[in-house]
């Protein structure tokens, strides 16, 4: 495929949304051609699929079903709108991709790397991002920043929250091992200047 395909991924507070609105500002002005997505979503099936999983009603939800359609919405997004993009030359940057799946469905969830792993690449038929970026922070430091943009206290929720982006993290950064080719750690602690420069840089890296 003529494009590349870059993903981002990290958790709460890590700066990783404000990192992309920069970046895609940069690659504007740099004349260099991309679309901007989204996971799950960025088609309107998919979209769907995102409103059934992240539906606060849906409490019910085996984490299973919760995997799968995280998969199905994946099928869906590189089938319409990646894929094609790719095949005319325009660079596609995803906001999340497989690697969410392995880090909270396969990791904190509990359901297994390998097995989010072999489902996604069925999913996928074997497709991989070209660079993938892991917004890395320590998830007590994002639960601050949020709580802090959002002049609140942290609550009872947000604490055991914060366990499950513990395991979150652990499991990102086995990720990163795991694939240290693909997958750049940005060091997310730093001042969002420089965390946005870093990721700046790896995109251009492989864009030019
Ligand atoms: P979103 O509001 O887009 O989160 P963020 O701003 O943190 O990126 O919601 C997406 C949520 O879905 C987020 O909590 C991570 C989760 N997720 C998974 O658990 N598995 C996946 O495969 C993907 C793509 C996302």
């Amino acid at each position: 495929m003529k494009g590349k395909f870059i993903t981002f991924e990290g958790g709460e507070g890590s700066g990783k949304s404000s990192a992309l609105a920069y970046i895609s500002n940069r690659l504007k002005e740099e004349g260099i051609p991309f679309v901007l997505t989204r996971e799950p979503g960025g088609t309107k099936i998919s979209e769907e699929i995102r409103d059934i999983i992240l539906d606060k009603a849906n409490t019910e939800m085996d984490p299973m079903t919760e995997a799968l359609l995280y998969a199905a919405a994946r099928r869906q997004h590189l089938v319409q709108l990646v894929y094609p993009k790719l095949n005319e030359g325009i660079n596609v940057i995803s906001d999340r991709f497989l690697d969410s799946s392995l880090a909270y469905q396969g990791g904190a969830r509990g359901l297994g790397i390998q097995k989010i792993y072999d489902l996604n690449l069925y999913a996928t038929d074997g497709f991989l991002p070209d660079l993938t970026l892991l917004f890395d922070l320590d998830p007590e430091t994002g639960l601050k920043r949020i709580s802090a943009n959002e002049n609140r206290e942290v609550n009872r929720l947000d604490l055991e929250k914060l366990n499950f982006h513990k395991t979150v993290r652990k499991n990102f950064l086995k990720l990163a091992q795991k694939f240290p080719k693909r997958i750049k750690i940005i060091d997310a602690s730093l001042t969002p200047e420089q965390v946005r420069e870093e990721a700046f840089k790896a995109i251009i890296d492989v864009l030019k």
